[in-house]
């Protein structure tokens, strides 16, 4: 890794965050990628050439690399996932691992029968911080292929989180599907009974946990949501309202006619937005 945070270093201006665009990608999502590439760039990266990071359980092909590398002036690097970070863990009884996905799948639960989803939720929850590539960084924006950014970012989100002592950012929140998680609050409940240390004091906990003590069901990576709630505090997190995002039919539009839309800053429709829908927990953020 030397010489690369070494090249970092070198095209680092003053005012650059030491940070990374990172992305779980498959091969065959290289044109989905493209085009949210194409669009990041266009409105945010052009202007300050963050790095990306590409990380795939299978090797990238020289087609991939050709094409994405084509599609930014920054450094990328491509990077393979280790078995152990893209499998069960030794203790998991995997007969009973696959008869509950069986279950699932026939019961209808999205997802149900995609092993594949397991390991990324295990990987993007547990692991991605932990990949070699990762350790130059001290922030990541996780970006995914297909999604689309509708207006322009003018400023630098790294530093502007680094300036304001922020832990975290997101621009969409709404509720998980309840049956493809039947177990995490059981096993979050265990965790904070037996490390009540590790919880942040002035933490953010009631923006998940109702008033009976039931998880309410938050979160497109609940992990990392219930993660956030319960060690850090509000003040360190923010919610980019400015930051258009749209991943397949989830969409968030910032709604202010005059600072977004009359001055051609954005593309989206705010109708569209899923903060009106009630999936959405943006309410209960304010809230909390
Ligand atoms: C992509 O490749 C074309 C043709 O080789 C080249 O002209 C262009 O500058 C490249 N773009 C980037 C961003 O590397
Ligand atoms: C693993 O799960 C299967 C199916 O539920 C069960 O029959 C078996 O006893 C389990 N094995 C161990 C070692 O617990
Ligand atoms: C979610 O599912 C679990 C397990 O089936 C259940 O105990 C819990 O009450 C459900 N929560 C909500 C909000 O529906």
């Amino acid at each position: 890794m030397a010489d690369q945070s070494l090249l970092l270093r070198e095209s680092n201006n003053s005012t650059r965050v030491n940070a990374a665009i990172v992305v779980l990608v498959r091969n065959i999502e290289v044109y989905e990628l493209r085009a949210t590439m194409r669009q990041l760039e266009d409105r945010w990266n052009k202007k300050f050439h963050y790095p990306y990071v590409f990380l795939n359980d299978k090797d990238f092909t020289e087609e991939f690399k050709e094409l994405i590398s084509n599609s930014t002036k920054s450094e990328t690097y491509y990077g393979l996932i280790p078995k152990e970070m893209w499998s069960y863990p030794s203790w998991i009884n995997q007969t009973k691992a696959e008869e509950c996905q069986n279950r699932m799948e026939k019961s209808g639960v999205i997802y149900g029968d995609s092993l594949t989803y397991r390991h990324m939720c295990r990987f993007n929850s547990g692991f991605f911080f932990r990949h070699p590539l990762l350790d130059p960084y001290d922030w990541y924006w996780r970006l995914e292929p297909s999604v689309e950014f509708a207006c322009d970012i003018d400023y630098d989100p790294f530093l502007f989180m680094e300036n304001n002592n922020l832990a975290y950012g997101f621009t969409i929140t709404f509720y998980e599907f309840n049956n493809t998680i039947p177990t995490l609050w059981q096993s979050v409940r265990g965790f904070m009974q037996e490390y009540p240390q590790y919880l942040t004091p002035k933490n953010v906990a009631n923006f998940i946990i109702d008033n009976n003590g039931d998880y309410n069901l938050w979160g497109d990576a609940p992990v990392h949501s219930i993660a956030l709630a319960l060690f850090l505090q509000k003040s360190e997190i923010h919610f980019f309202n400015d930051i258009a995002y749209k991943h397949n039919l989830l969409e968030h539009c910032p709604d202010d006619r005059k600072k977004f839309h009359e001055n051609g800053k954005c593309h989206c429709n705010p109708v569209n937005s899923v903060d009106n829908h009630r999936h959405s927990c943006l309410e209960r953020w304010f809230k909390a």
